[in-house]
């Protein structure tokens, strides 16, 4: 892959501006906050109000947005530049496309992340993804260490003979599934047909025998009673709240008697600057979807769809991954309260 030195200088650029709005922007206003104290019994309801208010807010809310969009900018430049990648080799049969599906409205109706197009729209729509993805998480995420830890720590280490991931992107949260668990049919679900194709490439390339299905992933199409692990990274928050109950009655139904759920999204810390500060970025980064799902008991909309043993446990990605207890740890620059759904379907 060829980068001139202006790609480069956009992306260092970028990156820098994002890495000294989290290190530095973000723990000013906490301390500005901090700093201007209001009664506990006021906090809550005039939160909103009290940190809009703060001298270095709008330097921190255009700061987020402004640069998330830079970095679209910055990685659609360079994939542009680049020849365009070719998806028609014949040795795809792990890749089932279904090009009668009609993709919700509520998918695409927004550009989620702000990435114009969202990951649906072309072949290099999910290429500018993949490639922002791997740009977005700092060098945090070298060879994918995120989702081989979410593999490692969350996820109890049995004989699977079938594991669903829904919502699996351009696959990288799928690949360490089939590596961890090789015995197991290993199928990756996902609206995205660009995303599944760049997903079922890689895979071949890794020598990995994945499925990779386009169907909705609260519509599989898969069979009953099938999966006896089904996972979800960074999925829910992508739904609206009312399909949720949906998105929970698939996994259930797809799940063999016994068999194990885990879904890593994100929860509220009980830091209300911190799950302030949360919201808004979802707001800001165009995922209406997050803050409602949030805010929402999805503990009780699990167990109303037959799932048991419900819990949240905080992950720390920078750390031991999976912690098994719902405490966040703390850091002074701006951080994802990453979090996992663990379930189980009763045997
Ligand atoms: C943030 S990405 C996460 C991808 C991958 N799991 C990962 O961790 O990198 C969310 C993915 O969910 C997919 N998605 C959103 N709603 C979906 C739905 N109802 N059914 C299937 N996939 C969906 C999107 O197309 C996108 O690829």
């Amino acid at each position: 892959m060829s980068v001139s030195l202006q790609e480069e200088a956009a992306v260092d650029f970028v990156l820098t501006l994002r890495r000294r709005w989290a290190d530095t922007v973000y723990p000013h206003l906490r301390a500005e906050f901090d700093a201007a104290s209001m009664g506990e019994a006021e906090r809550a309801e005039l939160l909103a109000d009290h940190v809009r208010r703060l001298p270095t807010y709008g330097w921190f809310a255009w700061l987020e947005r402004g640069s998330q969009k830079m970095l679209w900018r910055a990685v659609g430049d360079h994939v542009a530049a680049q020849p365009p990648v070719e998806y028609d080799r014949p040795a795809q049969g792990a890749l089932e496309l279904n090009p009668d599906l009609v993709l919700p409205d509520w998918y695409t109706a927004w550009d989620i992340h702000l990435q114009p197009g969202g990951v649906w729209s072309s072949n290099p729509a999910a290429q500018v993804y993949e490639l922002g993805a791997k740009l977005v998480m700092m060098g945090e995420n070298d060879d994918y260490k995120f989702h081989r830890l979410f593999t490692e720590t969350a996820i109890a280490s049995r004989p699977y003979r079938r594991i669903v991931d829904l919502g699996c992107g351009f696959g990288k949260s799928t690949w360490p599934l089939k590596q961890a668990v090789p015995q197991a049919e290993v199928i990756g679900v996902d609206l995205a047909a660009p995303c599944l194709k760049r997903a079922a490439e890689h895979a071949m390339a890794k020598g990995l025998n994945i499925r990779f299905r386009q169907a909705d992933a609260m519509a599989t199409g898969l069979e009953a009673g099938s999966a006896d692990l089904v996972v979800s990274t960074m999925l829910i928050h992508e739904i609206p709240l009312d399909h949720l109950p949906v998105l929970f009655e698939e996994a259930a139904r797809l799940s063999a008697p016994g068999g194990a759920l885990a879904f890593l999204d994100f929860q509220p810390t009980g830091d209300a600057f911190r799950d302030f500060a949360m919201m808004e970025h979802g707001a800001r980064n165009n995922e209406p979807y997050m803050a409602p799902m949030m805010a929402a008991d999805l503990v009780s909309m699990a167990q109303a769809a037959g799932f048991t043993n419900v819990r949240w446990t905080a992950f720390d990605e920078r750390g031991g991954g999976d912690l098994g207890v719902s405490t966040w740890p703390t850091r002074r620059e701006w951080h994802f309260p990453w979090a996992v759904l663990h379930a189980e379907r009763a045997g």
